[in-house]
This record gives structure tokens, sequence and C-alpha cells, in this order.
């Protein structure tokens, strides 16, 4: 299985090599847990998730639904709401612990730090503002002075990001919008104040696959042209494999895998990253679906999470939690295959 296989056709492969030394650290996640408390019992939604980002890299977090994507990253940039708390860990950005910001110190970073671009465009626009309202409020918020007047520079980037016509759409409100206007608008208000890291998840989703595609190119285009960072959400490993310099592997709350692209859709070491492969669509080949189901994350699975799917799985998937194993370039995947079977009880 490659890279290749995993985008038909295209024959794309991501540019970063996987011994590319970091050109510096700009996130660093560790140990991050989050828990939602419900009737139900404790969710273990997010569990001691590690990963980072580095300067001018676009890192992909894959993963089936529900296995912990938004509320890790939500959880990072303080966007968890009761009954969800975020009860472990750091995340470390340009030196700031972003979990010990509170309000108003968070709401200053993001936006200006750090742009935020949600799944879906209308849920971060303000239905009642027409949209240069919405443009000015942020300037106004984070007390930005534009050489220019306030709608300069919101034309300005409703232009950047292939609006013509931005007065139109300014004098607008957002249900005037088709989704993938929207979501433009939502890329242009991320990028406003030049931030260093652009978090993206799911922004595609519910678009038609031609304006996926262009929106994709678009963000990347921006965040590369001025040396930004990003991570990016989504459950298709073709976008990781076209977008993403290196992935980030979730399965039930936890990362399983991790490593540069090439490398990890190339040689993937874990069987469910393997599963997560073999599931890519292509064309004239049946679909092979991944069987099973997540565990359930209120009664979270004693060792390996991924044990009740795993067709490799041996006795000590059932009780140890597997360590992590590093190969070649980085490449680091959380599975007892990748040793000698333990000594079982
Ligand atoms: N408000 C909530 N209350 C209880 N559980 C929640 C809440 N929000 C999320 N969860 C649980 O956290 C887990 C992870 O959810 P999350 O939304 O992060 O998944 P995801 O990987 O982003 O999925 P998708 O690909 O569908 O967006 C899920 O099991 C979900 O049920
Ligand atoms: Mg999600």
């Amino acid at each position: 299985m490659t890279a290749r296989d995993v985008l038909p056709g295209t024959g794309a492969l991501p540019g970063a090599p996987a011994t590319t030394q970091p050109a510096g650290r700009l996130l660093e996640v560790s140990g991050l847990t989050t828990r939602f408390d419900t009737p139900d019992g404790l969710v273990h939604a997010v569990n001691g998730v590690d990963f980072h980002v580095d300067r001018a890299e676009i890192v992909g977090v894959v993963g089936e639904s529900g296995c912990g994507k938004s509320v890790t990253i939500r959880s990072i940039l303080g966007l968890v709401r009761p009954p969800g708390r975020v009860v472990d860990g750091t995340a470390m950005f340009d030196g700031v612990d972003l979990l010990g910001l509170r309000g108003a110190q968070l709401r200053r970073l993001r936006g200006r730090q750090i742009g935020f671009i949600a799944q879906n465009p209308f849920s971060a626009l303000n239905p009642v503002l027409r949209i240069h309202r919405q443009f000015a409020n942020i300037m106004a918020a984070h007390g930005v002075r534009s050489g220019g007047t306030a709608r300069d520079r919101a034309r300005t980037a409703l232009a950047d990001v292939g609006i013509a016509g931005p007065d139109r759409v300014l004098d607008g409100y957002p249900h005037q919008l088709s989704g993938g206007m929207a979501q433009r608008v939502v890329i242009a208000m991320a990028m406003l104040l030049d931030p260093a890291l652009v978090v993206a998840d799911e922004p595609t989703t519910g678009l038609d696959l031609t304006v996926q595609r262009q929106i994709l190119d678009l963000i990347r285009g921006l965040v590369q042209q001025h040396g930004r960072s990003m991570l990016l959400v989504t459950h298709d490993l073709g976008v990781v494999a076209q977008y993403c310099d290196r992935v980030v592997v979730m399965y039930a709350g936890k990362v399983i895998e991790h490593g540069a692209v090439r490398d990890v859709l190339n040689t993937p070491r874990h069987p469910y990253t393997q599963a997560l492969i073999r599931a890519v669509p292509r064309p004239g080949q049946p679909l092979v679906h991944l069987t099973g189901r997540l565990p359930d994350l209120v009664d979270y699975p004693r060792g390996c999470p991924f044990q009740a799917r795993c067709p490799d799985a041996f006795a000590p998937c059932d009780h140890v939690i597997p360590e992590a194993a590093t190969v070649g370039g980085g490449q680091t995947y959380w599975c007892h295959l990748s040793k000698e079977p333990e000594v079982v009880r």
C-alpha cells in the first residue's frame, strides 16, 4: 500500500522528506486528556494525546468518526464546554501553555495568533450581522488599526480568498452566501490577523468535490505563502496525501501512529492505520469496509484500544497498553506487534 495508491490517478506525493529537521516547534501537545461527565458515565474522549506542529508545516489528523479529533483541537483552543473538561496535559504554543490561559487571554490569542476554520462556516458567522461588520468586530476585538479603513482591509482579505466583487459580499448577510462562499469568508476571517497557526476542522465537509479541492488549495496556498503552520483535521487520507507533511492517526481518543505522510501511508505500522488505508475507495476495485466499531469510551478498554477489531490481537493486547516504537525518520506507533510478545500472566 503506498501514498500513490491512496490518491488514485494523481500520483501526488507530499513534498517533505521523512527526515526533514524541524525548522522550529510551534505547538507541542503533551498528555492531553479530556473527559465528558455524562449521565451514562465519564466519556474518555481524549486520552493522553501527544503530538507537535513545527513552523511552516501542515499536519493532518485522521481517524474515523468519534475518535476524538474535534475534541482534541477544541481542547487546545479552549473551546470545550461543560460537561466536557480538559483534565490533564499541556499545549505549548510559542512558549505559552494554551491550557493554562483563561477567557480574555485565550480569546486574544485565538484569531490573532491562531486562526480557526470550523467544519460548518455558518456556525462561525453571526447570522444577523452584515459581513463587513463581522470583519470590523474582529479588528476591534483585537485592537487592530489598519492602514486604511477596516473595510479596505476586509476587501483585501476577501480578494485574497478569491472572492471577486467583495463589496457585494461585505454588504450582505451570511444566509445570502453559498456554502463554498461562506467558507471562503470564514477563511478570510481566520487569516485576517496573520496567525502563525491555522487550525481547520474538516473545513470542506458538505461542499461538493470540486469546491472542496478549491478550498483546500486555497487554504494551503495561504498557509504556505506566509510560512504559517496548519493542523488539518480530515477523514480523507487522499487529502492527507495531497496536502499534509506529517500525519497523526487517532483511535479512541489516542494517537496510535504518527510520522511523515509518505512513511505512514507507504508503510503503515499500526493495524488500524493499515485498515484505514485499505478502506480508501479505489476505482474499479470493490469497496473494503472497516469492520467493527470504536470501543465504548465510558467503559474504556484496559490494554490496546484497537484490540477488539485487530486481526492480529494476541494475549498482551487485552490488558497491557502498548509502548511507543519508533522507526526510520521518526515514524512512531503504539502496538504490541512491534516487539516480541511479552510473557503473559
Ligand atoms: N458534548 C459531549 N458530550 C458527551 N460526549 C461528547 C461530547 N462531545 C464529544 N463527545 C464524545 O467525544 C468523542 C470524540 O468526539 P469528537 O467529536 O472529537 O470525534 P471526531 O473524531 O471529531 O468525529 P467526527 O469525525 O465525526 O467529527 C465521541 O465519542 C463523542 O461522543
Ligand atoms: Mg469532528
